[in-house]
């Protein structure tokens, strides 16, 4: 017999039928009077990820919400990630109660607010975040901008609506965030450039969501260490296979049996777009033979270039 039950999948299934893990994100965004207020948001990830012209999250929430309205608005807002501190979740759930005005909200706020580093009129960003992600809607991107004619709808907005990006239903929305800017709290951006230890990672609260009507779930971070796991050297190739890679490539540019050594530990499926690279910093470079010595100056190239 299984040891699992199947659950009817209802609305939002990831707090009503599953334990999802999420982060915790205070976003804020400006408002019409240039003042900013903050949303409390768990349904904010990573999005344009590679391999396209910018990077992007995606954010789904209430279309009637403050954050969604000034977002529709102006298209900036920040995500600045919260540390595991019970008053700070516990003020991320008063942030979260839906139907108060920006003035309501924030006039109690105790969070520190600053200035943040992306260019023009942008909403102030938390102090104690560990991380900010400051960000710009791409209204662009299925004609979203059109969703602006919504604005001050706060009662449910009747279709047609778009599929991924501005209102989606009749109290949806998504929006594809463009990043800007990247602010990682010091210590942990030194832990980032160069390499990580079990102390370099942020306590980070887990949240559950909205479970029971009565309560917000989260799980503390405290106390625990990341346990780092080693990747199974048996993903490692055989530097023959790394040459047989480089070997046909459609360039002039050679590696030696040293360098292919240093790419060993490429997986696979990675290999020939990584040994393109590699070859592409070559020949930004004038480097015609890739030696053990040329690998490293490369190796150093891409790391600044991360
Ligand atoms: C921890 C936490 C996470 C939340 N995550 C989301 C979310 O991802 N999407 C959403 O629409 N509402 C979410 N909410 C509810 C919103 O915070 C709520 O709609 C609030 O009214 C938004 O504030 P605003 O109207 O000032 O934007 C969350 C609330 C809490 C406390």
């Amino acid at each position: 017999m299984s040891k699992f039950e199947s659950l009817k999948v209802v609305d939002n299934f990831y707090q009503n039928n599953l334990f999802f893990p999420m982060p915790t994100v205070a976003i804020s965004t400006l408002c019409e009077d240039g003042t900013t207020t903050i949303g409390a948001y768990s349904l904010v990830f990573p999005y344009y990820i590679a391999g396209k012209d910018y990077y992007a999250m995606i954010l789904e929430c209430r279309n009637s919400s403050n954050t969604a309205q000034n977002i529709l608005r102006n298209g900036k807002c920040a995500l600045s990630f919260i540390k595991d501190d019970r008053k700070y979740f516990k003020e991320l759930v008063r942030l979260g109660f839906p139907g108060k005005t920006p003035a309501e909200k924030m006039k109690d706020c105790p969070f520190e607010l600053i200035k943040g580093e992306a260019e023009g009129e942008r909403p102030l960003i938390l102090k104690d975040a560990y991380q900010v992600i400051e960000c710009s809607w791409d209204e662009s991107l299925e004609d979203a901008y059109k969703s602006k004619e919504h604005i001050g709808e706060l009662e449910g907005v009747e279709p047609p609506y778009n599929n991924f990006n501005g209102i989606t239903s009749k109290f949806g929305c998504h929006f594809i965030l463009k990043i800007d800017k990247i602010l990682m709290e010091e210590k942990y951006a030194k832990g980032l450039k160069k390499g990580l230890n079990s102390s370099s990672f942020p306590n980070v609260p887990v949240d559950y969501g909205y479970h029971d009507s009565k309560n917000f779930w989260y799980k503390k971070f405290k106390g625990f260490r990341p346990i780092a796991e080693p990747i199974a050297e048996t993903n490692a190739g055989s530097v023959e296979s790394v040459m047989y890679c480089a070997e046909r490539l459609q360039t002039k540019v050679r590696f030696t049996k040293e360098a292919c050594e240093m790419y060993v530990k490429i997986p696979r499926p990675f290999m020939k777009a990584a040994l393109m690279q590699i070859v592409q910093i070559a020949e930004e470079n004038g480097i015609e033979v890739i030696d053990k010595q040329a690998a490293e100056r490369i190796a150093e190239i891409r790391k600044k270039h991360k």
